[in-house]
């Protein structure tokens, strides 16, 4: 293959232009087209993985699903608090209920073990990350409204057999995509990279 044409300032502006939108700033009733998605996914399906394991695995929810994700979640949160003696906090349930509603596709992200693979499981939970980084940074470039959440049922145990999880697989959360409201961009934030590295030179 010939070395690819990259376009090394379009690859830093999408990097750090790319940014997470929440619910309250998701334009409602207007949803994005499978293809956009379809291509979020693709892109997702080059990330870097040890052993070419391939660790993520996608559910897409979009239409009648959302409605069936919103309410598996919200049950499961009200059972939860029956169960375990939680506080039931009216307003929790109705989010679990409405926020899934007001996207247009919600992706629930999994890490499916190799059996034997002999990878650790921190290389499968960064292989599947990256994978999330590559359905962000596409999102993005399409002006869309996306983020990552780990509420609702990524650290409940009785979800694990629904989302078919064995052993160390793992849910690791949501991806929320939507049109934006508004035409703003959200500024980004970091403190300065400088803060975070060490360099050892002789
Ligand atoms: C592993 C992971 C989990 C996250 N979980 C949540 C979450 O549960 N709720 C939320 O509002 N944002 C969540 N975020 C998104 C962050 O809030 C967001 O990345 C952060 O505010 C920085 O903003 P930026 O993505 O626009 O740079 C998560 C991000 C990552 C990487």
């Amino acid at each position: 293959m010939e070395k690819p044409d990259f376009n090394i300032e379009e690859v830093t502006k999408i990097i750090r232009g790319r940014r997470s939108m929440f619910v309250a700033q998701f334009k409602e009733n207007d949803p994005v087209d499978d293809s956009v998605i379809e291509e979020m996914l693709e892109n997702a399906n080059w990330a870097p993985t040890h052993k070419l394991t391939q660790p993520w695995r996608f559910i897409v929810y979009t239409g009648e699903g959302l409605k069936k994700f919103a309410n598996y979640q919200a049950e499961m949160y009200k059972s939860r608090a029956a169960k375990n003696g939680t506080p039931f906090i009216e307003a929790t349930y109705q989010k679990f209920k409405e926020n899934p509603l007001k996207a247009s596709h919600v992706i629930a992200i999994l890490m499916k073990r190799t059996e034997n693979s002999g990878i650790p499981v921190m290389e499968e939970i960064a292989a599947v990350s990256m994978a999330v980084q590559n359905m962000y940074l596409t999102a993005s470039a399409y002006g869309l409204a996306a983020y990552w959440g780990t509420g609702g049922p990524t650290f409940w145990p009785e979800a694990r057999e629904d989302f078919g999880l064995e052993g160390e697989d793992m849910l690791m959360g949501f991806f929320y995509v939507a049109k934006p409201a508004s035409d703003r961009w959200p500024t980004g934030k970091r403190e300065p990279i400088a803060d975070k590295v060490g360099w050892i030179r002789e």
